[in-house]
């Protein structure tokens, strides 16, 4: 990965691709979504867990896995990983309002789990084979963390678990206050923006201390508890695509017709519900990785 990054052929074609992802609908947490809940998710984790991280990053990512946590979406359109764009999102039955794992989790040719519940439940059980070391070579680990990272990210924005035919609201277009764009993009990444620009000065740095001091002492602090109770690690990412589902139809698209101007209105009641997911996806990353690497020790995994 380092390689690819900078050797200066590829750096060209990623840009290329960049390029061609602009037309065509990206569905994706922003970057600063992100980088949010990985920034949350890492503060959150137990000595253990944490030197195991460390050890799974490459050098150059200097210890931080909010570096890293967009790298699924750069590589998403490399013939290599194409099979992994299926993997960002849940396509429901529209209006239905639901989800269901049987049903819904396969991707635009039927083929089965490949969603993003299926992938967190793919790359969590990789990752649970950590502790045996580099023995098991089927699975890249460090793939296997940056596939995570993201895709808890993605499973708690709203719209990634939206409906079928506008595509999670790709298709619903739409002005943001003077420009152009459209229901998904809203929730991907303008209501972060305008949150930027209209309450931290643009310095993301200053959101995500607003948004750690309300996990420690505010608003979310009595709901960690019940944010993060999982029995069955492999089950829970179901919980958290239903919670989606629910709140793209009660709050995504509830009012919103195609062509229509969103702003202050829309902003200031769904402001509050985009930081929440944020928040949200932060918590359960640092549950699952304190969980899957709970019996690596500072110690073991240094060496
Ligand atoms: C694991 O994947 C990363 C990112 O694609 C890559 O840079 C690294 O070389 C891979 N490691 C192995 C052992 O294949
Ligand atoms: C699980 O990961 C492997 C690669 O490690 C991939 O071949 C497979 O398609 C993935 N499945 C899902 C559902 O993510
Ligand atoms: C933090 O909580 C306060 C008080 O409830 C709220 O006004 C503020 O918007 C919250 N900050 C974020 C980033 O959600």
């Amino acid at each position: 990965m380092a390689s690819a990054f900078r050797s200066p052929t590829r750096l060209i074609f990623v840009f290329g691709v960049m390029v061609l992802c602009s037309v065509s609908p990206v569905r994706s947490w922003s970057k600063e979504g992100h980088i949010l809940t990985c920034r949350i998710a890492q503060k959150l984790l137990e000595a253990g867990p944490a030197h195991a991280v460390e050890n799974l990053l490459p050098d150059y990512a200097k210890g931080d896995l909010s570096a890293l946590c967009v790298w699924p979406d750069q590589i998403r359109h490399w013939y290599k990983y194409r099979w992994t764009s299926p993997l960002h999102f849940i396509d429901t039955p529209d209006h239905a309002c639901s989800y269901e794992y049987s049903r819904d989790c396969h991707d635009q040719h039927g083929l089965k789990d490949m969603c993003v519940d299926g992938a967190i439940q793919n790359f969590t059980s990789q990752l649970q084979h950590y502790g045996e070391g580099t023995s098991d070579r089927r699975y890249n680990m460090t793939e296997a963390l940056l596939f995570l990272s993201h895709f808890m990210g993605d499973i708690h924005q709203p719209m990634h678990v939206g409906f079928t035919s506008d595509e999670g609201g790709n298709t619903i277009d739409l002005r943001w206050y003077r420009h152009k764009s459209n229901l998904h993009h809203v929730w991907d990444r303008e209501i972060i923006l305008t949150a930027l620009k209209e309450y931290y000065d643009k310095d993301l740095d200053l959101l995500q201390e607003d948004l750690e001091k309300n996990i420690t002492n505010g608003l979310w602090h009595d709901d960690l508890s019940s944010w993060t109770e999982c029995n069955d690690l492999i089950a829970c990412p179901h919980k958290y695509a239903s919670e989606s589902i629910q709140l793209a139809c009660k709050y995504g698209y509830e009012g919103v017709k195609s062509g229509e101007t969103l702003s202050e209105d829309y902003f200031d009641t769904r402001m509050p519900i985009v930081m929440k997911r944020i928040v949200q996806g932060g918590v359960r990353l640092a549950m699952i990785l304190n969980r899957v690497f709970s019996d690596t020790h500072a110690d073991v995994a240094a060496t």
